[in-house]
């Protein structure tokens, strides 16, 4: 094919959609990536430095890429740098810093050639090869491209044939560029219980860095998503938006800079703090992925991007199915026995729920698990609790027609352990120190084979101690203090690189023998959240604060980079809203209970039994549905949430009363969004307390007039929260 007369390297998609081209007489190339909406393009210059020169909104002709060029002024020409490297003419934020071999600090990289791989209808993989002049060092960077879902993930392989080993010293995922004339920055930062505090900042001239050093929890106070907007704070249906995430469980630096020409980089990878890594000739160092999806029409389409890509090509069983549960960690803590649970398991049946997930506290036995002070580690049954074990749990759950499904940290250990006593150099602490303890454990070295085997193993024989164990709760309630591995001797700089990819390879052994049990990822709350993770996950836990007036909060604040289908939303008894309001804000994803079931007056007991036929009927729309916020709990007295099936038949609204100051409530209609405008849809509030009669009166309505005009949900005092269901009308 030729365009412009110059060749053109056919694409990855039956529409034109990446391919490279020579432009000039100065051997420049250009690069280009195009998805549906979006192109990122990269450039050569003359002396085959590789830039980034464009990523925003795809041209009507792919000529133009070649036209874009570097701005004149730079005084390197790099600012740009698709991967900065450091050391040689580069005055800005490197991507990339190494000592060679020699113990020369600089590193030059050239374009040397690159490719295109169509893997599917959908995926692209483009290669292109860099290599530094002077020495034999070479990196690949990848970009792997999601046509469809307009996302993109990128990552790089570092490799050399130096004269022995090299140190890294910086090795990020990406390094982008965005032009705009002002950048606003959308970060997050919290504590256990505050997850997903949003911060919106206009960025100044400098770096702003986002970042990690706890090595595991690491979102704790931080976690690694955040958006960009060009030009001005982007809103849900406008403005240019950028959203990234590292997928990386452990420590992650994002530098933000903006550079003299204006433009801001994004440089974004594992945290190289404390972390110089020496690198053997010939060994390949691979970076995580950095996913990042734009948008020009706001976040509201940014964020579903990313919904559709994580529930396609990322989190586990993303299209597939979730289990409803009853969880028992706030009914009973650590004090409970077997004919508890067993009367647990009858609850669940009573309620309707798929699942008894069973918490912390079943372990334990010389240094019983009868708080969080002790027993982290041995991983066998409390025989007092549990004289029979879990198989006698499990085999009941089974008679009374239940899943059964459990928690556990196997990462973790107390000094009072078994474990502990067995095995002093598997704990991460420092030789010539004092330990230090969060929630009064110390953290396994994960980079350790045999611990990597130990964790493994936990799991394992919890399968054959139930084969039909129906779920895991993975938990990690620890920071790492004293970072130090005793197997690493002299060469600790590798530590939490190594603990990182030991849990990866913990899981991804799991994984190949249990391909498909749901396991939720959790840490104390929202202590790890990432994408890196919830490939092996098939939901993450936001935050053990289920105040569901807070929830809506911390969930509107996920529900930016992950799916509904991936929040675990349980009823507790945190807050002071009416019941159905805890149970409403917990059906927007997948809804869990944790609360004493024989405790509920009859009136209650009937709606949480109906709340599950309901939500039955509605999941389907909320796990693979299109989300639409439409009124911000931060700007309004009344929130609104809306998911739409694919298909546009049906939606579910969900409304809750923010304000509750007198007379506060929802005095105008809320604009629906994303229904087809030439269909009519019947609407009807669900999800009733008994006796209570609708505050939103059930009528047919075009789709059209629900966009255009909208509804008015009737919140108030007295109906603090109302869901309306809308069904096409044939
Ligand atoms: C963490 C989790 C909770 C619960 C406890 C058990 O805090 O977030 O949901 O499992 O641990 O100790």
């Amino acid at each position: 094919m030729k365009l412009n007369n110059r060749p053109i390297v056919k694409t990855a998609f039956t529409v034109l959609a990446a391919y490279m081209y020579s432009t000039s007489a100065h051997a420049q190339h250009t690069i280009y990536l195009e998805t549906a909406q979006n192109a990122l393009v990269l450039q050569t210059d003359s002396a085959h430095h590789l830039n980034n020169v464009y990523l925003g909104r795809r041209l009507n002709s792919a000529a133009g890429y070649e036209q874009i060029g570097l701005q004149p002024g730079d005084y390197t020409g790099m600012y740009n740098s698709a991967y900065t490297p450091a050391g040689s003419r580069n005055l800005l934020e490197p991507a990339i810093a190494v000592t060679h071999a020699d113990g020369n600090n600089s590193l030059d990289l050239k374009y040397v050639n690159s490719d295109l791989k169509k893997l599917s209808d959908d995926i692209s993989l483009l290669e292109v090869h860099l290599k530094d002049p002077a020495y034999e060092f070479e990196v690949t960077l990848f970009y792997k491209s999601y046509y469809r879902e307009d996302v993109i993930e990128q990552w790089s392989q570092i490799v050399h044939h130096e004269k022995g080993q090299i140190i890294l010293q910086k090795y990020a995922s990406a390094n982008l560029s965005l032009k705009g004339n002002s950048y606003w920055l959308k970060h997050y930062h919290g504590d256990w219980a505050h997850e997903m505090q949003p911060q919106e900042t206009r960025l100044t001239a400098g770096i702003k860095t986002l970042d990690s050093k706890l090595g595991t929890r690491a979102n704790l106070f931080m976690p690694s998503v955040f958006m960009v907007s060009l030009d001005r704070p982007a809103t849900e249906d406008e403005g240019q938006v950028f959203c990234g995430a590292l997928e990386w469980s452990g420590n992650f630096r994002s530098d933000l800079e903006i550079d003299p020409q204006n433009n801001l980089r994004i440089i974004s990878g594992i945290n190289n703090y404390a972390s110089p890594y020496r690198l053997k000739p010939s060994e390949v160092f691979e970076t995580p992925a950095f996913v990042y999806t734009y948008s020009d029409h706001g976040i509201g389409a940014a964020s579903r991007n990313l919904h559709d890509w994580a529930r396609k090509h990322k989190l586990l069983d993303g299209q597939g199915s979730r289990l409803t549960l009853l969880n028992n960690w706030e009914s009973t803590y650590f004090d409970f026995n077997e004919e508890k649970l067993k009367a647990l398991l009858k609850d669940t049946k009573k309620l309707g729920v798929d699942m008894f997930l069973l918490d912390d506290g079943w372990f334990g036995n010389k240094f019983p698990r009868n708080d969080d002070h002790a027993g982290l580690g041995d991983w066998q049954e409390n025989r007092k609790k549990l004289p029979n074990g879990i198989a006698s749990i499990a085999k009941s759950a089974q008679t009374d027609g239940v899943k059964f499904g459990i928690w556990i940290e196997p990462e973790m250990v107390n000094p009072k352990s078994d474990l502990y006593a067995k095995h002093p150099d598997w704990v991460i602490k420092q030789p010539h120190r004092d330990e230090f303890y969060f929630r009064n454990q110390l953290v396994l070295d994960l980079g350790n084979p045999e611990v990597q085997d130990f964790v493994y193993q936990v799991v394992d024989s919890l399968f054959i101690k139930d084969p039909n164990l129906a779920y895991l709760k993975w938990d990690c309630n620890a920071v790492i203090y004293n970072a130090y591995a005793v197997r690493l001797k002299n060469n600790q700089s590798q530590f939490y690189i190594d603990y990182v990819r030991g849990l990866y390879k913990v899981l991804q052994r799991i994984r190949k023998k249990y391909p498909s049990v749901p396991m939720m990822l959790c840490s104390g709350g929202g202590g790890r959240v990432d994408y890196g993770a919830l490939q092996y996950f098939t939901e993450y836990w936001p935050s053990d604060n289920t105040d569901p007036l807070e929830r809506i909060f911390i969930q509107w604040e996920y529900s930016f980079f992950y799916p509904a289908i991936a929040s675990a939303n349980h009823v507790t008894d945190w807050g002071k809203q009416p019941f159905k309001f805890r149970v409403d804000v917990a059906m927007m994803g997948k809804l869990g209970f944790d609360i004493v079931i024989n405790k509920l007056g009859d009136q209650d007991m009937k709606f949480c039994q109906s709340a599950v036929q309901t939500y039955n009927q509605i999941k389907q729309v909320i796990w693979q549905g299109d989300q639409y916020r439409l009124a911000s709990p931060y700007d309004n007295n009344v929130a609104s949430i809306a998911y739409v099936s694919p298909d546009k038949t049906r939606a579910i609204m969900f409304n809750y009363l923010i304000n509750y100051r007198y007379d506060e409530g929802s005095k105008r209609p809320v604009k629906l969004k994303g229904l087809d405008g030439s269909k009519s849809y019947l609407v009807k509030e669900i999800n009733l307390y008994p006796g209570a009669s609708p505050s939103y009166m059930q009528g047919i309505y075009a789709g059209d007039f629900l966009m255009k005009i909208g509804i008015n949900p009737q919140v108030d005092n007295n109906h603090s929260s109302v869901i309306i269901e809308l069904d096409e009308a044939r």
